[in-house]
Formats: structure tokens, C-alpha cells, sequence
């Protein structure tokens, strides 16, 4: 019987959207220098109805990743557009936990935080964006330190944000990865 009740439950959180219940904490001794650096995001998890509109194009992108003796860190991110590689930067200001950051989304006008749930520097880490749980704002994305998806770490992306509420059609790995920066710029991409 609370089998079937908590089975009823799961389906309940899973059919009508995200898991609240779970407290989300971040890396344990978060470490900022060992996880500045390059990063490649081999993975999304999205449900809100922008992300659904290009999803299908996504690529795996290259991000740069620097820190300064504050702890705050600001991240460079390339994608390819018609006209050639376009370049956005983050700026993540530090908070009183260690592995929480904070931005003002220019694109929703609130300011969000972001929580690396869990990394071990050199290969992979999860990064929760807008922990509070909501369709339009929240993200999950997988972070590389090389641009391949290695199955292990494409497993470990899906079950936490299944756990988490989203569906499987928000979690998107995208096929190809981003020709950008492209160091040696020429047709079609030069400006
Ligand atoms: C991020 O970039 C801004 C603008 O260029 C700069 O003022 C700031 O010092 C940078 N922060 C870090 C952590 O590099
Ligand atoms: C990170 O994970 C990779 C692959 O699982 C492993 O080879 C590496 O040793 C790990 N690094 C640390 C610091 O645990």
C-alpha cells in the first residue's frame, strides 16, 4: 500500500514538473581556482518553451572559465552565429556558501543563482542554474573538460535531472560540437 501510494506520488511529481522536495547543496569544499579553466557543455536539461524552440540546434559549446582573488568568477562562452562566433560573458559573484554564485539574467531581468552540485575538476561537473525550481528559469547543465560525451557522465547528467522533475525531452545532448572560437577565422565564418 505506501508502495503504491509512493508510486503514485513519483508519477504525480512526474507527469506535473519538478521534484521541490530536494535540498540541493553544493560541491563540499568548493574550490574555485582548480575549476577555473576551460570547459566544454556537453549537456542541457531545460524546460521552459524558449530552450524547447532551439533545442534542436544546440551545439556543445566551449566556455572559458576565470577567477579572480575575490572568488568571483567570469565565464566567456563561443557559439556560432550566420555572421560568425559570437562571444557572451557571465559574471558570477561569489556568495557566503562556497560553490554558489550569483547573475542578473538580462534575458528573465531577475537575478539567479548557480550552484556547481558537483565537479572533480578535471573531467566532469553538474551545474545547477535557479535552484528554487521553477519551468521558465530553471537549467541544468553538464559540464566537460574535453568536448567528448563519454556514457558514464551522460548517465550521471540524466539521473540528476530526472531526479530533479525534468522530462526526458529536456535533457538534450547535443550531436555536434561548435566549430567556435575558430582561431584561424575563414568562410564562411570570417565577418
Ligand atoms: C569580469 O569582467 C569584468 C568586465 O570586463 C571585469 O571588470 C571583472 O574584473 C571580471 N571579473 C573576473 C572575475 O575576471
Ligand atoms: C575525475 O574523474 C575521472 C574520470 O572518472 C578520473 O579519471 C579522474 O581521476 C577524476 N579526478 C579526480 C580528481 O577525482
Amino acid at each position: 500500500m505506501t508502495l503504491a501510494i509512493a508510486l503514485l506520488l513519483c508519477m504525480f511529481l512526474g507527469m506535473h514538473g519538478f521534484n521541490t522536495q530536494l535540498v540541493i547543496e553544493p560541491q563540499p569544499n568548493f574550490d574555485v581556482e582548480k575549476f577555473a579553466g576551460e570547459w566544454y557543455r556537453i549537456g542541457v536539461a531545460d524546460e521552459s518553451p524558449f530552450f524547447a524552440m532551439f533545442k534542436d540546434h544546440l551545439k556543445v559549446s566551449k566556455g572559458l572559465l576565470v577567477s579572480d582573488a575575490n572568488g568571483n568568477v567570469n565565464l566567456t562562452m563561443w557559439s556560432i552565429r550566420p555572421y560568425g562566433c559570437s562571444i557572451s560573458v557571465y559574471s558570477y559573484e561569489k556568495t557566503d556558501v562556497l560553490g554558489e554564485f550569483t547573475y542578473f539574467s538580462k534575458r528573465h531581468k531577475i537575478t539567479k543563482d548557480i550552484t556547481i552540485v558537483e565537479t572533480n575538476y578535471t573531467d566532469y561537473s553538474l551545474v545547477l542554474k535557479y535552484k528554487n525550481m521553477h519551468k521558465e528559469y530553471t537549467q541544468v547543465a553538464l559540464y566537460g573538460r574535453s568536448s567528448l560525451q563519454r556514457p558514464e557522465l551522460i548517465e550521471k547528467f540524466r539521473s540528476f535531472a530526472l531526479s530533479l522533475g525534468f522530462s526526458d525531452e529536456a535533457i538534450v545532448i547535443p550531436a555536434d560540437v561548435d566549430p567556435c572560437p575558430i582561431l584561424d577565422p575563414s568562410p564562411p565564418y570570417s565577418k
